[in-house]
C-alpha cells in the first residue's frame, strides 16, 4: 500500500471527481468491469470468476455459468485441492491462476471461497475447501499469495456464513458470536492476516438479522479493524440491499451495478446531508488504489494452456484420497485385465455448475490416460449424467466385470445433484449406480470404486468393495491423475478435508439445515470433526484420514513453547508424501470445547526409507477460544493435550 502511495497522490485524484463520478466509481461499469474516469487517468479494469480457473466472458455476462466464456484451464476445485493440505501447491495454484489473468487483462479473480462445509448438503460444497477454520485458511491465504504475486488480485468470499444454496439471497444465519469467530470467520481472517486479499466479497444472506452487504460489524468492525483488512468489500452479484446504509457499512463497491439508481441514491444523500462525503471518498480511495496495485504492474505474461493443464495434473495428483485399499487391491498392474464400468471413466465428471464453471480447453478422461500397455475394457454400465438403470448397459458390465480379474467402477453425482443455486435433497448416489455395484458385487469381489461428487456420498456397499478412491471433483485433467494413482504410476497423499458420515442423518446440522427466512446455527461450534469425535461416532472416513501405498510412523515427539517437532518414516517400499496433523485439546476445560482442533499441519515428502525431522509451529490461534462475556479471545489455564495423528 505504501508504495503505490508514495507514486500516487490518491487524496488529489479523488479530490478533483465530480460527486457523480465518485458515486459511480462505487458500483460497476456492466458486469464485469468497474467504471473508468478518463480524464483523470483511471483506468477500467475488468474482474472475472474464480475461483479454479478463469471464467472470463467476453460476449453477454452472467452470473449463473450459463453463458460461455473464453477458453481456459480448470484446476481442480476446491472441495478436492484442499485435501492436499499443501500450501506450497496451493500457492503454485495461485500463481498459475494469476499469471493466466494478467495475460488475459483480468484484474481481479473472485476467489477463493472460503465458506466453511457446515452439511454436506450445500449445493456449493464443490468450491469450498473445509468444514474445518483452520485449514480453510491456511490453503486460502497460500492460493491468495499465489495469485496476487502476480498483481492480480483476489476476492475471499463469501463473507460471511453463507453455508447453503436455500435462499442464499434472503435467509437469515442466526449464529452466536463465538460459533461465528471460532468456526465461520477463521477462514476469512487467516487470510487477512497472512495475505491480504485485495477485496473481499461480502454474501448474499444476512447474518442475525443484517444484510452481510450492510452489516458494519461484519464490514468494518470485524473485518477492518479487528483483523486490519486494507483492501475494498464489493458486494456479490445483486446483494445490495440498502445501499448507502452499505456504504457506511464498508461495503465499498456495488456489483454489478444497478444502472445508475443506486449511485444516484448515494449523490442524494451526500447532498442532503445523511452521508458525509468522507464515507464515499474513503471507498473511492480503498477502490483505486486497488485498481492502481493492478494497472501499475501489468507485465506481458507467458503461459501455454498445455503447461497449465499439466499443473491442474499435479495438483488433482496430489490431492485425491485413497480411502480404502483392502488386500492392496491397488495399484494395478498392466498385467491384469481390468473392466473400467461407469460413464465417469469417459465423461468424466470434474467441475461443479455456476458462476465457477469453466469453458475447458481440454478434457483427460482415466480410460484414454491408463499405461499404454494396461489391459482396459470399458462398459458404461450408467449413464453419468442421469439416474436411469438401463439393463442393457448394465449385462454388458456384468459380462465385462466377470470377465476381468478387477474391475474399477467409476461412481459419482450426475451434474443436477449438486450446484450452486440449489441445495441437495439427499446424501446419496443415484439408486442405478448402488444397485449396479451391488450386481457386479456378486461377479466380482476384486472391485474398486472412483468417487467423483463434489460432496460425500453415504457408502451403502463400503464394506464389500476391496478399493475406494475420493476423487473429487478433478478439474479437467482429473482423469490422468485417477490413471496415474489407480497405476501405481503416482502414490496417492491426499487427506479428507471433511468426514464423511455414515448417513447424512448424522451430520450435526442435519436438525436445523436450510429452513426458511432464518437458518438456526445451533450446533454452535460442534462442525463436522469437532461434533462427531466429541460424541464419539461412527464415521464412514473421518476428518484428515488418507492411505498411501507406502507406511509411514512417528516417533520422538516433542513440545515445546513454541511448537512441536517429532520424527516422521517412510517405513515401506515405494517413495510417499505425509500429511502430519497436530490437533489441541483441553480435556478439562470449563468451555464446552470440542473434543479437539487442528491447530497445524505440514505435508512431507519421503523416499522410501527416508526419515526427516518435522516442526510445526503454534501460532495466535493455537490455544486460543472465544469468551463470548468477555467479548474477546481468550486462553485457558490448563494442560493441554497435543496431538499429531495420522487418520489412517
Ligand atoms: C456468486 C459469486 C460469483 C458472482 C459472479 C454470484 O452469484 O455467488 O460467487 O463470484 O456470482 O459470477
Amino acid at each position: 500500500m505504501e508504495e503505490f502511495i508514495m507514486k500516487r497522490d490518491l487524496k488529489k485524484i479523488i479530490s478533483q471527481m465530480t460527486l457523480e463520478e465518485k458515486a459511480g466509481m462505487c458500483s460497476g461499469l456492466d458486469f464485469w468491469h468497474l467504471k473508468s474516469v478518463e480524464r483523470l487517468g483511471i483506468p477500467e479494469v475488468m474482474v472475472s470468476d474464480g475461483p479454479h480457473g478463469l471464467r472470463k466472458q467476453d460476449d453477454k455476462g452472467d452470473h449463473l455459468g450459463m453463458n460461455d466464456s473464453i477458453k481456459a484451464v480448470c484446476f481442480p476445485p476446491a472441495a478436492l485441492s484442499a485435501c492436499s493440505f499443501d500450501r506450497e501447491l496451493m500457492e503454485s495454484m495461485g500463481e498459475t491462476i494469476g499469471r493466466e489473468a494478467q495475460a488475459n487483462d483480468v484484474s481481479v479473480v473472485l476467489g477463493p471461497a472460503v465458506n466453511i462445509k457446515r452439511s454436506p448438503l450445500c449445493g456449493r460444497n464443490f468450491e469450498y475447501y473445509s468444514e474445518d477454520p483452520y485449514l480453510a485458511g491456511e490453503v486460502a491465504a497460500a492460493f491468495i499469495n499465489g495469485v496476487q504475486s502476480q498483481h492480480v488480485g483476489t476476492s475471499i468470499k463469501h463473507f460471511a456464513a453463507n453455508n447453503q444454496e436455500y435462499h442464499r439471497m434472503s435467509n437469515s444465519s442466526e449464529a452466536d458470536e463465538r460459533t461465528l469467530r471460532e468456526i465461520y470467520f477463521p477462514a476469512f481472517e487467516t487470510a487477512v492476516k497472512k495475505a491480504q486479499p485485495y477485496t473481499f466479497m461480502c454474501s448474499y444472506n444476512q447474518i442475525n438479522g443484517t444484510f452481510a452487504s450492510e452489516n458494519k460489524w461484519l464490514l468494518t468492525d470485524v473485518l477492518r479493524n479487528d483483523w486490519g483488512f486494507e483492501g475494498y468489500v464489493m458486494s456479490d452479484w445483486g446483494a445490495v440491499n440498502d445501499r448507502v446504509k452499505g456504504l457506511e457499512a464498508g461495503l465499498d463497491l456495488e456489483m454489478p451495478g444497478s444502472n445508475g439508481t443506486n449511485d444516484a441514491l448515494i449523490m442524494e444523500a451526500v447532498k442532503n446531508g445523511t452521508l458525509k462525503e468522507e464515507v464515499l471518498d474513503q471507498a473511492v480511495e480503498r477502490i483505486l488504489n486497488i485498481i492502481y496495485k493492478y494497472a501499475d504492474h501489468r507485465a506481458p505474461q507467458e503461459f501455454t494452456m498445455e503447461k497449465d493443464h499439466e499443473e491442474a495434473r499435479r495438483i488433482a495428483e496430489e490431492s485425491m484420497v485413497l480411502l480404502k485399499n483392502a488386500d492392496q487391491i491397488l495399484p494395478l498392474k498392466t498385467s491384469e485385465k481390468v473392466a473400467f464400468v461407469g460413464g465417469f471413466a469417459k465423461k468424466p465428471r470434474f467441475q461443479g455448475g455456476g458462476s465457477s464453471h469453466i469453458n475447458c480447453f481440454k478434457i483427460t478422461n482415466a480410460l484414454e490416460a491408463v499405461p499404454a500397455d494396461a489391459q482396459v475394457i470399458y462398459a458404461e454400465g450408467f449413464p453419468a449424467d442421469k439416474d436411469l438403470y438401463d439393463e442393457k448397459l448394465a449385462s454388458e458390465a456384468l459380462q465385462a466385470a466377470k470377465a476381468a480379474d478387477k474391475v474399477v467402477i467409476f461412481a459419482g453425482l450426475p451434474d443436477s445433484f449438486e450446484s450452486e443455486g440449489y441445495d441437495r435433497s439427499h446424501m446419496r448416489l443415484p439408486e442405478c449406480q448402488n444397485r449396479l455395484i451391488a450386481e457386479i458385487l456378486e461377479v466380482q469381489p476384486n472391485t474398486v470404486i472412483v468417487l467423483h461428487n463434489g460432496s460425500p456420498v453415504e457408502m451403502p456397499w463400503i464394506n464389500n468393495v476391496k478399493g475406494i478412491l475420493e476423487a473429487y471433483l478433478g478439474g479437467q485433467a482429473g482423469g490422468a491423475a485417477v490413471a496415474n494413482i489407480l497405476y501405481g504410476i503416482v502414490n496417492p497423499s491426499g487427506k479428507l478435508a471433511e468426514t464423511i458420515p455414515v448417513k447424512l442423518a448424522d451430520n450435526p446440522s442435519y436438525l436445523n439445515f436450510g429452513g426458511g427466512d432464518k437458518v438456526e446455527y445451533r450446533e454452535g461450534v460442534f462442525v463436522g470433526y469437532r461434533y462427531y469425535d466429541t460424541k464419539q461416532m461412527e464415521v464412514a472416513y473421518p476428518f484428515g484420514y488418507g492411505l498411501s501405498y507406502t507406511t509411514f510412523a512417528y516417533r520422538d515427539l516433542q513440545v515445546a513453547d513454541k511448537g512441536i517437532s517429532l520424527k516422521v518414516k517412510n517405513t515401506g517400499t515405494v517413495d510417499g508424501s505425509e500429511i502430519v496433523q497436530m490437533y489441541v485439546a483441553l480435556p478439562e476445560s470449563k468451555v464446552s470445547r470440542p473434543e479437539k482442533e487442528l491447530k497445524g499441519f505440514v505435508k512431507l515428502h519421503l523416499k522410501a526409507g527416508e526419515e526427516k525431522e518435522v516442526r510445526i509451529p503454534f501460532d495466535d490461534k493455537t490455544f486460543r477460544f472465544f469468551n463470548e462475556r468477555s467479548g474477546s479471545w481468550e486462553q485457558e489455564e490448563g494442560t493441554y493435550q497435543i496431538l499429531a495423528d495420522r487418520k489412517s
